[in-house]
């Protein structure tokens, strides 16, 4: 892939001082207001906010901005086969303003398609595979005029972004719990790798202390 043709990747996360992004029963409530108002500001600088299946079917979140005044931007939702509900915060909330895009796979069913079109939604096919491919969904994104992106999770989809080596920048805020659990998802899940010199290297930019939360800003150290 061309890097001049794929949008600029923020990583963006709360996790537990034990790297979680979510408790075992899946709570997601880590950020503070202020770290909400951090993160929003952040989402106004961006074209597109993306999230993963899983994100959506745990949280059922808007993605949208409570603190800044803003223009607007897309949501990208990375969903194989189109199984997210139809009554989706994503799809009913302020459609205007924030525009939807759905990215699946090609063999997803037309009729799905169909319903999600009615609703204002704009679906995106990537990949013949069992999931959506990722690296080939870039250019696809960057020719919608789609520069940069704000990656706001979960665990499995930022292993795909950081397994294809495509996040430039992290926004990491760690929040005072520590919740354990093998089964809590963790800022990173898939397989992983075998050894430290086969990932991404990224070098520390900015280290913000405030109340009991630490924030951490890092970019990627180019191979
Ligand atoms: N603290 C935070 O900052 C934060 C932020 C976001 C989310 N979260 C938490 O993260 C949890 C959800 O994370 P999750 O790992 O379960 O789900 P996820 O990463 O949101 O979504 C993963 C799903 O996306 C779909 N997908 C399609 N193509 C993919 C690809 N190439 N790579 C990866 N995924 C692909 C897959 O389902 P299909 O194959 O069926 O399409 C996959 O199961 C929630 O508990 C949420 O609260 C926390």
């Amino acid at each position: 892939m061309n890097e001049t043709e794929k949008p600029f990747i923020i990583l963006s996360a709360a996790m537990t001082i034990d790297g979680k992004i979510a408790s075992r029963d899946g709570d997601p409530d880590l950020s503070d207001e202020e770290d909400w108002k951090e993160v929003h500001k952040l989402r106004t600088e961006v074209d597109a906010i993306m999230v993963g299946k899983g994100t959506i079917m745990k949280d059922n979140p808007k993605l949208h901005i409570k603190y800044h005044n803003h223009s607007g931007y897309y949501r990208i939702i990375i969903d194989s086969n189109l199984d997210i509900p139809i009554k989706s915060n994503v799809i009913e909330f302020n459609p205007k303003l924030y525009p939807t895009i759905i990215c699946t796979t090609e063999s997803v069913s037309k009729e799905r398609i169909r319903l999600f079109e009615s609703k204002g939604a704009k679906i995106l096919k990537s990949g013949t595979g069992s999931t959506v491919d990722i690296v080939n969904l870039m250019p696809k994104l960057y020719n919608l005029g789609i520069k940069s992106v704000l990656l706001e999770g979960g665990g499995t989809l930022n292993w795909s972004f950081i397994q294809h080596n495509l996040v430039d920048e992290i926004r990491l805020t760690i929040a005072p719990w520590i919740v354990g659990g093998s089964n809590a998802v963790s800022l990173v899940e898939g397989e992983g790798f075998s050894k430290m010199t086969e990932s991404t290297k990224f070098s520390l930019i900015k280290v913000k202390k405030r109340n009991n939360y630490l924030v951490i800003y890092y970019e990627k150290v180019k191979r």
